[in-house]
C-alpha cells in the first residue's frame, strides 16, 4: 500500500515549504517533496531563496556593504581604518553558515507541523479513485498518493544561446554567489534585480564591473525618477559601467579570459573582456518532468503552468503556485500564495491581492515600490496626484550618512486613495511596508499625512511624501 496523504506539495521552496506548513496547521496530513541537495549531498530545503536566492544574496549584500563603508564613508565620522581587507574565503562561509542555518531550519519546523519530508523528484503520475498517484524518483524511489497536488517547483536560470555557464568562469547565481576571490575584471550580461545586486557586491569589494543590457531603458519596471536617479548613483558614486541597448554577440573564453562581442546602442561593434561574466537574464520555470501528459496539466508559452487567480490548474485538486506560475517571481509571492491554496484546500477563503505585492531591490540605495509607477498611470489614463519628499531634508538619513533619494507617494485625484509608492533611499526595504499596509487598507494619502511617525526616524520622509500629495511636506 502506498502512503496516503491529504496534500502532496512538490516542491520546498518559499512557495512549498510554506504551502506545507500551513496545510499541516490546518489539520491536513501532509507531504513535501523536494529534490535539491547542498553541495555535501545532504538534502536542503528552502529553494532557491534559502539555497542561491534571497538569503545568501543579502548575506553577500551585508558583508561587501560593510567593507565598503570602511573604506569609503568611515572617514566622514572620524573613522580611519589602514589597510581594511576583505577574506573572501570568510565572507562565503558566513554565507553559507546562514543558509545551513536556515535550510536547516525548515527541517525543525516541519518536524514541528508533522509535515512528511521526502527527498527526491516528484512527478505527478494518474488519478486512481479520487486520489492523484506521485511518482517520487531518487535515493529511495517509491509511489505515494494525496488528494490534493500542490505544484511549487520554482524556476532556474535563463541562459543565453551559444553562452556556456559553466559556474567556474562564467557564472549564474549558483556561482555568483560563490566566487573564491574578488575577480579583476567583472562582465554581467543584464541590468535587472540579480544583475545590480550582484554586480555591487563585487564592485564594492574592489572589481572593475561592465553590466550589458538589452533594453534601452535602465530598470523598466521600476517608476522612471527611482530608476533615473538609481542609474546616476550606480554609475558615479558606486562605479559600475552600464551599457543599456547593446546586442550580444559571440562570446568566446580562452586562457586569458572571456572575450564579450557587442553592438553598443549606436550599433558600433564592441569587445569587452573580463575574466568572470555573470549572466543574469532573467529566469524560466521549472516544469520539466513534473507530470505524465495524461494527467493534462497546461503549460503556456513562456513555460508557466497555467493557473486561474486562486492557483488552481483547471485539473481536480492540482495547484501551482510561485515562480512557476504567472505573476512576479518574488520569494513572498509564492509562501503567499502557498498560504492561500493550502487555505483554500481546507476550505476557507485564502487570498492574495497581487496589487500589493511589494518589490525591493537591495541595492545601495535600496530601491522598493509597490503599486503603480507614474509612466503605468499616464498611459492608463488615470488622473493622479503625487507628493515627494528627499531624504536629504530628513535628521536620521544625515545621522546614518546615507541622505539620498526619496520617497514618492502617487494618490488618486479623485478619492486622494494611494495608487503607488516608489522609494529610492535608506531602508526603503523596510520603509515600503508602510505603504502595502495603506494601500491593503484601502488608504488615502491624508490618512498616511495624519500618522504620528517617529521622530527622528526615515519614516518621517514617508509621513512627508503624503503631505507632499496635498502640497502642505512641513520640511521643504
Ligand atoms: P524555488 O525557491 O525555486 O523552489 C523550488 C524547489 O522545488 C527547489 O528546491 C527545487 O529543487 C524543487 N523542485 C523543482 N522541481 C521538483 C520536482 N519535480 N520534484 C521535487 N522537487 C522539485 N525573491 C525575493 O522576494 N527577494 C529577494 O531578495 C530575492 N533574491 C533573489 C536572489 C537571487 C540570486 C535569486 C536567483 C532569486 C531571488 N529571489 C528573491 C527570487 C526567489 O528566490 C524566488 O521567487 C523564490 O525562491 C520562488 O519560490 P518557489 O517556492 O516558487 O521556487
Ligand atoms: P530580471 O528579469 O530582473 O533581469 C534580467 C535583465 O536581463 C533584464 O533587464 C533584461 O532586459 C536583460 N536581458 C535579457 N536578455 C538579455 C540579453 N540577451 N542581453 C542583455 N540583457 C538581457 O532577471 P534576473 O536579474 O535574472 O532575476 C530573475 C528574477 O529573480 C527577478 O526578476 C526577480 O523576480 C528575482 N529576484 C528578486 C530579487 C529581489 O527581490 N531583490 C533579487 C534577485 C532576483
Amino acid at each position: 500500500m502506498s502512503k496516503s496523504f491529504d496534500v502532496v506539495v512538490i516542491g520546498g521552496g518559499p512557495g512549498g515549504y510554506v504551502a506545507a506548513i500551513r496545510a499541516a496547521q490546518l489539520g491536513l496530513n501532509t507531504a513535501c517533496i523536494d529534490e535539491n541537495k547542498n553541495a555535501a549531498g545532504k538534502a536542503a530545503l528552502g529553494g532557491t531563496c534559502l539555497n542561491v536566492g534571497c538569503i545568501p544574496s543579502k548575506a553577500l549584500l551585508e558583508s561587501s556593504e560593510n567593507y565598503y563603508r570602511i573604506n569609503h564613508e568611515f572617514a566622514a565620522h572620524g573613522i580611519s581604518v589602514k589597510d581594511a581587507k576583505i577574506d573572501v574565503g570568510q565572507m562565503i562561509a558566513r554565507k553559507q553558515k546562514i543558509v545551513d542555518q536556515f535550510t536547516g531550519g525548515i527541517q525543525l519546523l516541519f518536524k514541528k507541523n508533522k509535515v512528511a519530508s521526502i527527498n527526491g523528484h516528484g512527478r505527478v503520475l494518474k488519478r486512481e479513485n479520487e486520489k492523484w498517484q506521485i511518482e517520487i524518483t531518487g535515493d529511495n524511489p517509491e509511489t505515494i498518493e494525496a488528494q490534493h497536488v500542490i505544484i511549487a517547483s520554482g524556476s532556474k536560470p535563463r541562459y543565453l544561446t551559444g553562452i556556456t555557464v559553466d559556474n567556474v568562469d562564467v557564472l549564474d547565481n549558483v556561482g555568483a554567489l560563490d566566487l573564491k576571490e574578488v575577480p579583476k575584471r567583472l562582465g554581467v550580461i543584464g541590468a535587472g534585480v540579480i544583475g545590480l545586486e550582484m554586480s555591487s557586491v563585487w564592485r564594492r569589494l574592489g572589481a572593475e564591473v561592465t553590466i550589458l543590457e538589452a533594453m534601452p531603458a535602465f530598470l523598466g519596471a521600476a517608476d522612471e525618477e527611482v530608476a533615473k536617479l538609481a542609474q546616476r548613483i550606480f554609475t558615479k558614486e558606486l562605479g559600475l559601467n552600464i551599457q543599456t541597448g547593446v546586442k550580444i554577440g559571440e562570446v568566446l573564453k580562452d586562457k586569458k579570459g572571456i572575450k564579450i562581442n557587442y553592438e553598443d546602442a549606436a550599433g558600433a561593434k564592441q569587445v569587452l573582456d573580463c575574466d568572470k561574466l555573470i549572466v543574469a537574464v532573467g529566469r524560466v520555470p521549472n516544469t520539466d518532468n513534473i507530470a505524465a501528459p495524461e494527467v493534462g496539466l497546461r503549460i503556456d508559452g513562456r513555460g508557466f503552468i497555467e493557473v486561474d487567480g486562486h492557483c488552481h490548474t483547471g485539473i481536480p485538486n492540482i495547484w501551482a503556485v510561485g515562480d512557476v506560475v504567472r505573476g512576479p517571481m518574488l520569494a513572498h509571492k509564492a509562501s503567499e500564495e502557498g498560504v492561500a491554496v493550502a487555505e483554500r484546500i481546507a476550505g476557507q477563503a485564502g487570498h492574495v491581492d497581487f496589487n500589493t505585492v511589494p518589490w525591493v531591490i537591495y541595492t545601495q540605495p535600496e530601491i522598493a515600490w509597490v503599486g503603480k509607477t507614474e509612466q503605468q498611470l499616464k498611459a492608463e489614463g488615470v488622473e493622479y496626484n503625487k507628493g515627494s519628499f528627499p531624504f536629504a531634508a530628513n535628521g536620521r538619513a544625515h545621522g546614518m550618512n546615507a541622505a539620498v533619494g526619496f520617497v514618492k507617494m502617487l494618490a488618486d485625484a479623485k478619492t486622494d486613495r494611494i495608487l503607488g509608492v516608489h522609494i529610492v533611499g535608506p531602508f526603503a526595504s523596510e520603509l515600503i511596508s508602510e505603504a502595502v499596509v495603506a494601500m491593503e487598507f484601502r488608504a488615502s494619502s491624508e490618512d498616511i499625512a495624519r500618522i504620528v511617525h517617529a521622530h527622528p526616524s526615515l519614516s518621517e520622509v514617508m509621513h512627508e511624501a503624503a503631505l507632499a500629495v496635498d502640497k502642505r511636506a512641513l520640511h521643504s
